[in-house]
């Protein structure tokens, strides 16, 4: 078993193959945690834990004349609130009397094998390659006997826990639970720097690194969505961590919602992490009986720096958490109608598009937004999911018949969880939008967002695209989201329950999700909102891929990429070759460098191809050819970020090793060009010191030790140009 309860020292051990996780049940029951990190041997770590009189830090009842044992110092599993620990508490509760407070102690614990699954919620499942235990762990509030259940999953050759937290309410009254914090992980230092992933819409996923200061740090989204501006995954690391060496946590918070993510460093230079649902807007009712389930944080840890943590992510994330077998499929080659005619066009058009495509070797058509109801624009139309046979005019079932005539599949946009005022299901149905009594409600992009909380919406969102789906021969879907949420408020709940608003969309997003993508498993599901506005593990959890950004320059991607790959599998991120200039910055790169960047992930075409002159399809055609050649040393390999955005002046570059350590591809980009450049070098990682490689046209084999200690010479490009190595073991 990974996972062990020690009688003699009351130590719970969670094991992985390189890593150790132990708790200790203290005296009077308070569970402590003690250690994360290298894998250690069973010893009792609470030695760390030094007691010590600590003035304005108070001692539980029960420590009576015990002036060493507090809370508010003690690194805990998960932190009470009210009673003497005044660093940021995993829950927030209003109990039936009105008090506050929350303190749990050991009741219980169970460990089996196998992984916990949370009702309505998108986790992590075992396949029958994976050894996986659960613990669960049973705390109770003595006074208000409301239980806390602290659930762990071990995932053990893959270096892996994941935890979620379940809330029932066992007092007599109904309390409502405010704040609810998925994961407590305590450290007892704090000399670690905080690495998170910032951005805005078309500039998603930015690294930022900085050390721990006093006081809380967080990151956090209150859009209703995991948003643009900030993603649900953190890093804590030593400040002298890099790609491949130095310990480092990650966290990712499988929730496509409001989440919170806090680091606390306390007074006596300990920290905190929390990461949960933010409690911002959040206030779910618990009637006596009841149950609260949290989602799930997946943690992992690496003593080899962030290339080791990348890996351990990706191989989980492909394997043991998307549903569908796209998964472990090679996705068609997909050309995107959005960036070549926007709202502008006819099936005619279209088709033309779709012609001149094949000669490009792309398989599939995608008709993006524009094709229903009264759609000429993003003013109207939204929640009139009929075809508009002014534009589409033979239908769209015999649209779809000429595109596969074409020798392509046919795929569809939609963005069902929009509606816009001006649309007949807005005018039949007012009240299924988000909209507080009394106030006119806030627009983006002009449209409002449907309320998922109800039944009612979601029930008609199942029905209106199942139909979608059965109509035509649909075999992707673009699903789509370009807005955030504002006055959130139900019109179908009373005041008790507004509070829950936040979560039960998602719950009720979810559902859709489970009654239509995994209803149709031979559909490939693509998710988007506005780009990478919803880019995080449970969406991923239905969709086997997501458009990355609506940023489609060959030189932004390159950052955006790079600061999604910490975390997302390559073959989980679609990104395009457009046309240049490009539409979001007005740079100009070549054809073949937004070639190599867009094969960074799941490669196709965002453009019209009617446009493009014969060198650029024959561009086209080697790109394909060379993406299908490679497809499995990208999308399974083990990927490399050989240089860092900020860091790297000159050229970014970035590398794809397969799992045996034989085959490697190296893509380079010259970001800056300068004259009479001084010869850069570029290191070369991930292959086997011993083995002797050769470079797809080149003459001479090289050492893997060379490549990797010495590397290989940047050849002399211009500005925005690049170059891809394929490198291969010889026998
Ligand atoms: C935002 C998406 O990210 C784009 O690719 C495109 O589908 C538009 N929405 C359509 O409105």
């Amino acid at each position: 078993m990974a996972i062990r309860y020690l009688e003699n020292s009351k130590t719970l051990i969670l094991e992985t193959a390189h890593t150790t996780y132990q708790m200790k049940i203290s005296k009077y029951d308070y569970l402590l945690h003690t250690y994360y990190g290298e894998k250690l041997s069973d010893e009792d770590l609470s030695y760390l834990i030094q007691p010590k009189d600590r003035g304005f830090s108070p001692n539980p009842y029960e420590a009576e004349y015990d002036r060493t044992f507090s809370l508010d110092v003690f690194p805990q599993e998960f932190s009470s609130d009210g009673c003497g620990d005044f660093r940021k508490p995993s829950i927030e509760i209003k109990n039936g009397d009105g008090s506050t407070a929350f303190l749990g102690k050991v009741k219980k614990h169970h460990i089996r094998s196998g992984k916990y699954s949370l009702p309505g919620l998108p986790a992590l499942f075992a396949t029958d390659n994976d050894t996986v235990d659960t613990l669960e762990i049973t705390l109770q509030d003595e006074a208000t006997k409301v239980i806390v259940v602290l659930l762990y999953s071990v995932f053990e050759e893959k270096d892996i826990i994941t935890r979620a937290v379940k809330v029932i309410n066992q007092s007599d009254q109904t309390i409502y639970l405010n704040r609810i914090m998925s994961t407590t992980l305590d450290f007892m230092e704090s000399d670690y720097d905080f690495i998170h992933f910032a951005g805005r819409h078309t500039m998603e996923r930015n690294l930022i690194r900085t050390p721990l200061r006093y006081g809380v740090q967080s990151i956090e989204s209150s859009r209703g969505a995991s948003s643009h501006q900030h993603n649900p995954f953190v890093i804590l690391c030593r400040p002298e961590t890099d790609e491949d060496h130095g310990d480092c946590y990650g966290f990712s918070f499988v929730y496509s919602g409001n989440f919170r993510c806090e680091i606390e460093k306390d007074q006596f230079d300990q920290t905190r992490l929390l990461f949960g649902i933010n409690p911002r807007g959040f206030s779910y009712q618990l009637k006596t009986g009841e149950c609260f389930d949290a989602p799930e944080t997946v943690l992992t840890y690496s003593n080899q720096g962030f290339a080791k943590l990348t890996h351990q992510y990706h191989d989980i994330y492909r394997n043991n958490l998307c549903r569908s077998h796209f998964s472990h499929l090679e996705r068609p080659i997909v050309i995107n109608s959005w960036e070549a005619a926007y709202f502008d066009f006819d099936d005619e058009k279209l088709l033309h598009i779709a012609k001149e495509a094949v000669d490009m070797g792309v398989e599939m058509f995608v008709l993006d937004d524009g094709w229903f109801g009264k759609r000429d624009s993003d003013f109207s139309g939204l929640g009139d999911w009929e075809t508009n046979t002014s534009k589409i005019k033979r239908g769209l079932p015999d649209f779809a018949k000429e595109i596969n005539k074409l020798g392509l599949k046919f795929g569809l946009w939609v963005e069902p969880e929009m509606v816009s005022e001006d649309s007949n299901l807005y005018r039949t149905h007012p009240e299924w939008c988000m909209k507080i009594k009394g106030r006119a409600p806030v627009r983006g992009r002009y449209q409002l967002v449907l309320d998922l909380s109800q039944k009612a919406v979601c029930d008609y969102l199942i029905n209106t695209l199942n139909h979608i789906l059965d109509s035509a021969n649909i075999e992707y879907i673009k699903w789509d989201l370009n807005r955030n949420m504002t006055d959130v408020w139900s019109s179908v709940v009373d005041f008790e329950h507004q509070g829950e608003i936040y979560h039960r969309y998602m719950l009720g997003l979810y559902y859709i999700f489970d009654q239509v993508i995994l209803t149709h498993p031979d559909i490939l599901f693509c998710g988007c909102a506005g780009g990478g506005g919803r880019y995080d593990p449970a969406m991923l959890y239905y969709y086997p891929q997501v458009w990355c950004s609506d940023n489609t320059d060959a030189v932004n991607r390159m950052s955006i990429q790079y600061g999604t790959s910490f975390v997302y599998p390559i073959n989980t991120l679609e990104s395009h070759v457009s046309i240049c200039p490009n539409h979001q910055t007005g740079r100009t790169t070549p054809f073949d460098t937004r070639g190599t960047v867009a094969m960074d992930g799941i490669l196709g075409y965002e453009l019209d191809s009617t446009k493009l002159t014969a060198e650029e399809k024959y561009l086209c055609r080697e790109q394909i050819a060379s993406y299908k050649k490679y497809y499995d040393l990208i999308a399974y390999g083990d990927y490399y970020r050989l240089t860092d955005p900020v860091k790297s002046k000159k050229y970014m570059a970035w590398q794809h090793v397969s799992k045996d350590q034989k085959t490697a591809l190296v893509s380079i980009v010259i970001t800056n060009k300068e004259s009479n450049e001084p010869q850069k070098y570029v290191r070369i990682k991930g292959l086997l010191p011993n083995q002797f490689y050769s470079i797809k046209g080149q003459d001479g084999v090289y050492s893997g030790r060379a490549l990797m200690k010495a590397g290989i010479p940047l050849p002399d490009l211009g500005e925005y140009e690049s170059v891809q190595y394929y490198i291969t073991a010889v026998s």
